[in-house]
């Protein structure tokens, strides 16, 4: 018994903003950020918010499927901006769809959020204790975004993509996840800090692996908190390294060949991460789906946004073979190959 994804769909913003749009707002062009990143536009939420886009793209998905909400044992979102602290995400999906009878919850990986939650339903499946679950990557990241900052500014959107997923003979046959805390500073959004008046001095988490120290008071910078922050380049060497690396891992488990995959649906953070993924691999961009221009980077709902843009494309046919891949914050990796 394994994991089969039986339907999937996908929700976008309405509202589409270009380059040219972020030019008018911070010092950057289209022609820099075009070349750099592949980005031509993205779709920001106005009206929107990451619960109607988790629950528009989930409808899509059980439709895809032929499947009821209410047959649904199991919901799971991945994402770091649900519209709550509490109720979850995943818990407000499982209401807005009627899923009467699942249990639901969100995971948090960042980037690798959808790929984290489609295997913890795979371990729920192979156990026996669920039979069908709906996975989500949604976020809405225009709200954690410094839209001065134009380093991070330009690179990201909102979205959410959704997989409706069974236990069947076939379906995923390896999948590899990996952490790396220690790079936890490299990319960041800090939560706001404790202000309890009954202890002295709260202290406010700040994230500083170089002192091995979790807790740093001298850090504290009201500027900073709620916000992405980034190092574009050592996440950049981190992606190119760790992403073909997974991959070879999951293919040698296989006992494949990367040139035996027919399609590459990587994370889309950056066209040149996918590039530099795909000349490590030996491949052409051919078997590299991207939606990068059009969507810029979603975090945990790029890869099913992108995998449902290739489901509903008839790009795959029953039998092929198929690599998600997704990497980011934490840092978090994860790769699954599927026999779709
Ligand atoms: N417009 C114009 N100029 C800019 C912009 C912008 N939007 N952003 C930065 N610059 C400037 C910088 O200020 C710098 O100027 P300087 O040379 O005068 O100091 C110059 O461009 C080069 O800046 P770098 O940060 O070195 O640019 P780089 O070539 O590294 O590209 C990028 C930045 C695209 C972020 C790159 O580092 C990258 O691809 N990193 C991968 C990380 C990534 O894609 N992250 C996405 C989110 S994380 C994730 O999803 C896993």
């Amino acid at each position: 018994m394994t994991t089969r994804i039986i339907g999937t769909g996908s929700y976008l913003p309405e509202t589409i903003v270009n380059n040219n749009d972020l030019a008018v707002i911070v010092d950057t062009s289209d022609e820099w950020i075009r070349s750099r990143t592949g980005i031509c536009s993205r779709r920001l939420v106005k009206d929107e918010n990451t619960t109607f886009m988790c629950v528009e793209a989930a409808k899509k998905a059980l439709d895809d499927a032929g499947m009821k909400a209410q047959e649904l044992d199991l919901i799971l979102v991945g994402t770091i901006t649900g519209d709550h602290l509490t109720p979850s995400a995943a818990c407000e999906v499982q209401a807005g769809i009627g899923a009467v009878n699942a249990a639901a919850f969100d995971i948090n990986a960042a980037c690798s959020g959808f790929l984290f939650a489609l295997h913890t339903a795979h371990a729920y499946i192979r156990a026996g204790i669920y039979e069908n679950a709906l996975i989500i990557g949604a976020e809405t990241l225009s709200k954690i975004i410094d839209w001065q900052d134009r380093s991070t500014c330009v690179l990201f959107g909102d979205g959410a993509g959704a997989a409706v997923v069974r236990g069947e003979e076939t379906g995923l046959l390896f999948f590899d996840q990996c952490s790396d805390g220690s790079k936890g500073h490299v990319l960041t959004c800090k939560d706001r800090p404790n202000h309890n008046p009954l202890v002295e001095n709260a202290v406010e988490s700040s994230i500083d692996n170089s002192k091995n120290n979790s807790i740093d008071n001298s850090k504290n910078n009201s500027m900073e908190l709620g916000y992405v922050r980034m190092d574009g380049q050592e996440v950049y060497k981190f992606a190119v390294t760790n992403v073909p690396k997974s991959i070879q891992k999951v293919l040698s488990m296989a006992g494949l060949k990367a040139e035996d995959v027919d399609c590459y649906a990587l994370h889309q953070a950056n066209i040149r991460i996918i590039q530099a993924v795909a000349k490590r691999l030996g491949l052409s961009m051919e078997r590299f789906p991207s939606n990068l221009d059009h969507c810029g980077n979603i975090s945990a709902a790029s890869v099913p946004i992108l995998l449902d843009e290739i489901n509903r494309g008839g790009l795959l046919k029953r039998g092929d073979k198929v690599i998600l891949s997704g990497f980011g914050g934490g840092f978090t990796w994860g790769t699954a190959l599927f026999e779709w």
